[in-house]
């Protein structure tokens, strides 16, 4: 399916990290490869990581990888990352200097919303607001992204390529495909345990990086404090980083 379906930053990426079809990977093989395109690391994680962790370590060239993997009545999808999603899915497009900036910027500016709050008195709705479109931002472009390539729609979001239902579902006319839009995206709800309804299509990947630039331009203008409520609805003040962090506001 990827080679009809997978965009082609992704299917470069993949063939140059040679990842063997029969057996799981290690993470040092991965790295090696990585290390000789735009440097980032794959780290090991043992499970969820708390998302303030998570982009901190974007933001430094990081990736956490889960190191478990799925078991075969999941193949078509699965709620929780795997090893095959995150290496399988991301990482192949971590070979490619432009996505590995994308990436490295969604970290940036989660850290840069945390600085805000910390240095403008802003109160914690105004953050989980703005912590709400960066999340969704990073779901419908990393995760879900759909991409025009030559007058056909490919996929570079992970939670596509790593899960054959996800992907005939974004081919099938059950999803309703947009044309890529920031504020649609930043007020846009998601689901995280049923195939996607909306996806959002892009022109290349320069209108991603473009979209953070913009994004960063709403955030500094304090145009963000009001986003739609929905996903990511996140009990925890640890999704927020206001809780197990030194941000203890
Ligand atoms: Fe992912």
């Amino acid at each position: 399916m990827w080679k009809d379906f997978a965009c082609k930053e992704f299917l470069a990426g993949q063939e140059a990290l040679s990842v063997s079809r029969d057996q799981v990977p290690s993470i040092d093989q991965v790295n090696s490869s990585l290390a000789g395109r735009t440097g980032f690391q794959a780290i090991p994680v043992g499970g969820y990581l708390n998302p303030m962790r998570f982009f901190e370590a974007l933001r430094e060239g990081k990736f956490p990888t889960t190191v478990t993997i799925r078991g075969r009545d999941s193949l078509n999808f699965s709620r929780q990352p795997d090893i095959f999603h995150d290496i399988a899915g991301h990482v192949p497009l971590l070979m490619n200097e432009k996505f590995a900036e994308i990436v490295k910027k969604f970290g940036r500016i989660w850290s840069n919303i945390h600085d805000l709050y910390l240095s403008d008195g802003s109160s914690s709705s105004k953050l989980r607001s703005e912590i709400r479109g960066i999340t969704r931002l990073f779901w419908f472009t990393v995760e879900f992204g759909l991409i025009e390539e030559a007058g056909e729609i490919k996929a570079y979001g992970s939670g596509i390529l790593t899960s054959s239902g996800e992907l005939r579902n974004a081919l099938s006319s059950k999803v309703e495909l947009c044309r890529f839009n920031l504020d649609s995206i930043l007020n846009r709800s998601f689901t995280i345990d049923k195939y996607q309804r909306v996806l959002y299509i892009v022109d290349s990947l320069d209108s991603v990086t473009n979209a953070l630039t913009d994004f960063e331009v709403k955030l500094r203008a304090g145009e963000l404090a009001h986003l739609e409520d929905g996903e990511p609805f996140a009990e925890s003040d640890n999704f927020y980083g206001l809780a197990g962090s030194e941000i203890v506001r």
